[in-house]
């Protein structure tokens, strides 16, 4: 029902300057929207399950998502009104009033718990003073306020008498106002959930005819990085539908625990790092069906801890083919990495570089274009830096594949754990042609550092596709050189972003170049690759702001990636891919 409400077709208003301002503020309002989608997936989960088992199912799955599997913590009140809800259960079932009570009881416990998941989602997502999160709060406040209110403790749920009709006639109708007041807030944020998507396809549009045009043109650049940072609506419904099914059947999955397959160093071992459910399944459903051992391959995939019940719940409900396995984790499970020990999580932390990347106040975004692609939240999250953290993180492996959720594989690739390594740490594809591509244009060769240590010609690799040899790295003790580096740069003198520089200087005398059929790059981007070369390639990579799953991919490349989405996945059909 959710996604059947916000589909929106193509619109043909117009724009003026002001309204390209306002599309800055789109990624506030997709943040908005996916907690509005959780609420009424969560809802129509309430609504069609057996009403006397969810509330408390509710309650407790909620807790534990918020808490990673630690144990249930309900606000104080809350609990206390579940006792409430219990002992009358129990001790009053037969008086028709007390049934009625309690189904009262229990559409306000309902809605107290699904606020709370709404307000957690907010509070986790940092919106600790905006708007909707107070409203929210405050209807939790509410809730908990009017069945904890003397006149109805005494009267209704402490009494062992029998119940006055007016009280709880009075107390339903109260509690029904609630209920209203919460929907109310739902209608109201999908209404400027949906204006602001008819703004974003049409940006989306212009972006994509822009791209074509010209590249330079600033508006270009405005646009693109919009695309690039929204996600679109089916993603957030498909990851809603996960989190709706696990609130739904919680018994179903139950972390599992490790398998000892996730540790065995003789099988074929692929790293992942993904926000994306759908992309992630992709890479892995490519691989496995192009592997001819499907068995003999292992996926680590790891993610974020707001994405991490939908990633699993998905792995869960569409397991890999073939007898692969699936490791499912959130970054946040690896406890080694903290501030003291990662450098750049030291520097995420300082206020400075939040300042540089957020501070997108329209004047200064507008005036500063060239500059925007710097400021993509991208680039600062800790899942793009696991990379650097390879060895710790699977000790007891000899090898790893890197993969980025951005490529789809298309042959067997266990040769590449056949290829001799020389002692070398990281396998890639070089990408310099000409002048271009070379270390100069990644770093800052004006620093003493860099000009000391560096050829400015040497030729660049690209991430997406890295085999890591994690004995060899061990021995060059690889990561302590990359946080000497990453420390160094702590006011971006060194190179400005992202994880590339970081690696070519980490790997500047350990690497191995890989015949170009492994990795063939571009298809995000660059509309002149020639098929021939993408049907060749092992491993085809949507570099690039057009990315398959987005309005704005390239038609020609996009099948490629679509063969490879699950289709028959039920929620996949409910959420539109319409691809
Ligand atoms: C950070 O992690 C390191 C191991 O990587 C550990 O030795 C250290 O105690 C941790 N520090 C804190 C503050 O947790
Ligand atoms: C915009 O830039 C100017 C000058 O760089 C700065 O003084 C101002 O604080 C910026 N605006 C915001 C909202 O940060
Ligand atoms: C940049 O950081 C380095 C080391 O952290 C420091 O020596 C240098 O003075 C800093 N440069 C500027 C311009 O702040
Ligand atoms: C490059 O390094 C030099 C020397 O530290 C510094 O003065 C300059 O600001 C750096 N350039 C950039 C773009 O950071």
């Amino acid at each position: 029902m959710a996604s059947g409400g916000l589909r929106i077709g193509r619109t043909t208003s117009t724009t003026t300057g002001s309204g390209g301002l306002k599309n800055l503020f789109t990624y506030r309002i997709f943040i908005s929207a996916m907690f509005t989608l959780l609420f009424i997936a969560t809802l129509s989960v309430l609504f069609t399950s057996n009403p006397s088992t969810v509330s408390s199912q509710t309650t407790t799955t909620i807790s534990t998502t918020t808490t990673n599997g630690g144990d249930p913590v309900i606000s104080k009140s809350n609990s206390q009104f579940q006792s409430y809800v219990h002992r009358s259960f129990l001790a009053l079932k037969s008086d028709p009033l007390k049934t009625r009570l309690d189904l009262i009881q229990k559409q306000a416990n309902d809605h107290i718990a699904l606020v709370n998941a709404y307000a957690a989602y907010a509070r986790k997502l940092k919106l600790e003073n905006s708007k909707q999160l107070r409203v929210f709060e405050d209807l939790i406040r509410n809730f908990i306020d009017l069945t904890s209110r003397p006149a109805y403790k005494s009267a209704l749920f402490e009494t062992k008498g029998s119940i006055e009709e007016d009280l709880l006639r009075q107390f339903e109708k109260e509690v029904k106002d609630r209920v209203k007041t919460a929907r109310q807030l739902i209608s109201e944020a999908k209404e400027s959930f949906d204006n602001q998507l008819k703004i974003q396809k049409l940006k989306d549009t212009i972006f994509a005819v822009n791209e074509q045009l010209t590249k330079a043109k600033k508006q270009g650049a405005f646009s693109s990085l919009i695309a690039a940072k929204s996600i679109p609506k089916s993603l957030h419904c498909l990851a809603m539908r996960l989190v709706g099914e696990r609130i739904a059947h919680p018994e179903k999955y139950m972390d599992q625990g490790g398998k000892p397959e996730f540790e065995d160093p003789n099988l074929y071992h692929y790293a992942i790092f993904s926000d994306n459910v759908i992309a992630a399944s992709v890479v892995v459903n490519s691989a496995v069906k192009n592997a001819l051992e499907p068995w003999k391959h292992v996926f680590h995939v790891v993610t974020d801890r707001m994405n991490l019940a939908a990633m699993q719940v998905w792995f869960i409900m569409r397991p890999a083919g073939g007898g692969a396995h699936v490791e499912v984790k959130a970054v946040e499970d690896y406890t080694f990495l903290n501030a003291s020990y990662v450098p750049v999580l030291r520097q995420l932390e300082s206020a400075n570089l939040l300042k540089f990347y957020f501070e997108n106040r329209a004047e200064n975004a507008t005036k500063d274009a060239n500059n925007l692609k710097f400021r993509n939240p991208k680039y600062l999250s800790m899942l793009n830096h696991l990379r650097f953290y390879l060895p710790e993180m699977y000790p007891k492996l000899h090898k790893i594949l890197f993969l980025d959720d951005d490529v789809v594989v298309q042959k067997d690739l266990t040769g590449l754990w056949k290829i001799d390594m020389d002692g070398k740490v990281n396998g890639a594809v070089e990408t310099c042609f000409g002048s271009f591509h070379r270390y100069a244009q990644y770093m800052n060769f004006s620093h003493p550092l860099i000009k000391a240590k560096f050829n400015p010609k040497a030729c660049a690799w690209a991430y997406g596709m890295n085999f890591f040899d994690l004995d060899a790295w061990r021995k060059e003790k690889s990561t302590e050189q990359y946080h000497y580096w990453q420390t160094q740069n702590e006011n971006r003198t060194l190179w400005k972003l992202g994880t590339l520089p970081p690696g070519l200087i980490t790997y500047y005398s350990t690497t191995k170049p890989l015949d170009k059929s492994w990795h063939v790059l571009g298809l995000g981007y660059n509309p002149s690759i020639s098929m021939d070369e993408i049907n060749n390639a092992a491993v085809i990579h949507y570099n690039g702001n057009m990315k398959p799953w987005l309005d704005i991919a390239m038609n020609q490349f996009r099948p490629l990636w679509t063969k490879y989405v699950d289709y028959e996945m039920e929620f996949v059909q409910m959420c539109n891919f319409g691809l």
